[in-house]
C-alpha cells in the first residue's frame, strides 16, 4: 500500500497534543496533556513553556503507540491559529524542527476547522453546520459555496470563557463550565441579558451581570441555571439561523463545552424540529487534540496537493 501518514501537533492555548493519522482517517495515535494553572486564568508565557516541556515527550509517545517508526511520517500538520501567540509559536518551531531534521514536509491548518472535520469524521456527519464552543472560541461554522464559512461568532469573549470567568470569581474554581452545569440542575430562572446581534453574540455583558447578581446575593444555584439557558439560548438561536440559511440537514457540536448535557439537549431539540440529524463526537475529539490536526492535514493535502507524493514513503502493513 501506498499510505500517507500525517503527524499533526496541537498547542494553541493550555493543552497540547500529537495525534497521527493515515490518509483513510485512521486515528493510529492521540496523546495530549493539559496545563492547570495554579491561580487565575491561562498565562500565554506558561502554556508555551508547558508544550515546550511535553511536545518533544509527547511525539515518541504517538509514535510508539500508533506502532510505526518516526522515519514512516509522510508530513507534519501543526495547528498555526487561532491561539495564544507563545503558544503557537511554540507549536509552529517544533513543527519546523521535525519538518527539517526528517526532511519532510509541513503543513499549518486552521484550529477551529480542525475541531470541525475531527467531528465529521468520528460521526459520519457529511455537511453540516457546527457550533464550535470552547475556552477560547465560539463560533457556527459551515462549508457553503466552495469554502467553510463562520456563519457567526461572539463579539467577545468564548462561551467556555465567560464560565470559567464566572467559575473563578465566586470561588469554584477552574474550569467553571463542569461546576456550573451541576449546580444549575437545583437552579429556577432568573433575569439575565439575551445578546444575539445580527448573526453574532456577545458574552462578557452576560458575565458581568452574573457576577453582579452573585455580589447581591442571589443564589448561585439560579445564577448558574440562568447562565446555561441564556448563554445556550444565543448559541442555538444563532445555529438555528445558520441551518435554515444555508437549508442543510446535519447540525454538529463540538469543542469542550459539548461535554454539557443541557447544551446537547437544546441544540438537539432545534435539529429535531428542523429534521436534521445531531451529531456529537466522542469527548475524547471534542476538546483540544493532535489528531484533529493531522487529520486536517491529511484533507488539506488531499484537497490542495501541499504534499509532494514523491517524497512518501511506502508503507507495508496489514489493515
Ligand atoms: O475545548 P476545550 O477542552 O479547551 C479550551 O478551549 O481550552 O474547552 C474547555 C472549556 C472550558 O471553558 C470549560 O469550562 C468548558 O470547556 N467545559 C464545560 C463543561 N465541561 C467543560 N462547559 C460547560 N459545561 C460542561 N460540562
Amino acid at each position: 500500500f501506498i499510505i500517507l501518514i500525517s503527524l499533526g501537533i496541537e498547542g494553541t492555548a493550555e493543552k497540547t497534543g500529537v495525534g497521527i493519522v493515515d490518509d483513510e482517517g485512521n486515528i493510529l495515535s492521540s496523546v495530549g496533556n493539559q496545563l492547570f494553572p495554579k491561580e487565575g486564568g491561562i498565562h500565554p508565557r506558561e502554556a508555551a513553556e508547558h508544550h515546550a516541556y511535553w511536545i518533544p515527550k509527547l511525539i515518541p509517545q504517538a509514535v510508539e503507540e500508533a506502532g510505526i517508526d518516526l522515519t514512516d511520517v509522510d508530513f507534519i500538520s501543526f495547528s498555526q491559529g487561532p491561539g495564544l501567540g507563545p503558544a503557537l509559536r511554540t507549536v509552529a518551531t517544533a513543527a519546523r524542527t521535525l519538518s527539517l531534521s526528517l526532511k519532510i514536509p509541513i503543513v499549518g491548518v486552521n484550529h477551529c476547522i480542525g475541531h470541525v472535520e475531527i467531528g465529521k469524521l468520528d460521526t459520519g456527519a457529511i455537511n453540516p453546520v457546527s457550533l464550535y464552543v470552547s475556552g477560547g472560541n465560539s463560533q457556527v461554522i459551515a462549508f457553503e459555496s466552495g469554502r467553510y464559512r463562520i456563519f457567526g461568532e461572539t463579539l467577545d469573549i468564548a462561551v467556555g470563557n465567560c464560565f470559567d470567568h464566572f467559575g473563578r470569581e465566586t470561588g469554584l474554581g477552574h474550569p467553571g463550565g463542569p461546576v456550573i452545569e451541576k449546580l444549575a440542575l437545583n437552579g429556577s430562572y432568573v433575569d439575565l441579558p439575551y445578546s444575539v446581534k445580527g448573526m453574532d453574540f456577545s458574552f462578557s455583558g452576560l458575565l458581568s451581570a452574573a457576577l453582579r447578581a452573585f455580589k447581591r446575593g442571589v443564589p448561585i444555584e439560579d445564577i448558574c441555571f440562568s447562565l446555561q439557558e441564556t448563554a445556550f439560548g444565543m448559541l442555538v438561536e444563532v445555529t438555528e439561523r445558520a441551518l435554515a440559511h444555508t437549508d442543510k440537514n446535519e447540525v454538529l457540536l463540538c469543542g469542550g463545552v459539548s461535554a454539557n448535557s443541557r447544551l446537547r439537549e437544546m441544540l438537539k431539540i432545534m435539529a429535531d424540529e428542523h429534521y436534521a440529524n445531531f451529531y456529537m463526537p466522542n469527548m475524547k475529539y471534542c476538546g483540544d487534540n493532535g489528531a484533529m490536526i493531522a487529520w486536517l492535514g491529511q484533507l488539506t493535502n488531499k484537497y490542495f496537493g501541499t504534499v509532494d507524493i514523491k517524497d512518501t514513503h511506502i508503507i507495508q502493513r496489514y489493515r
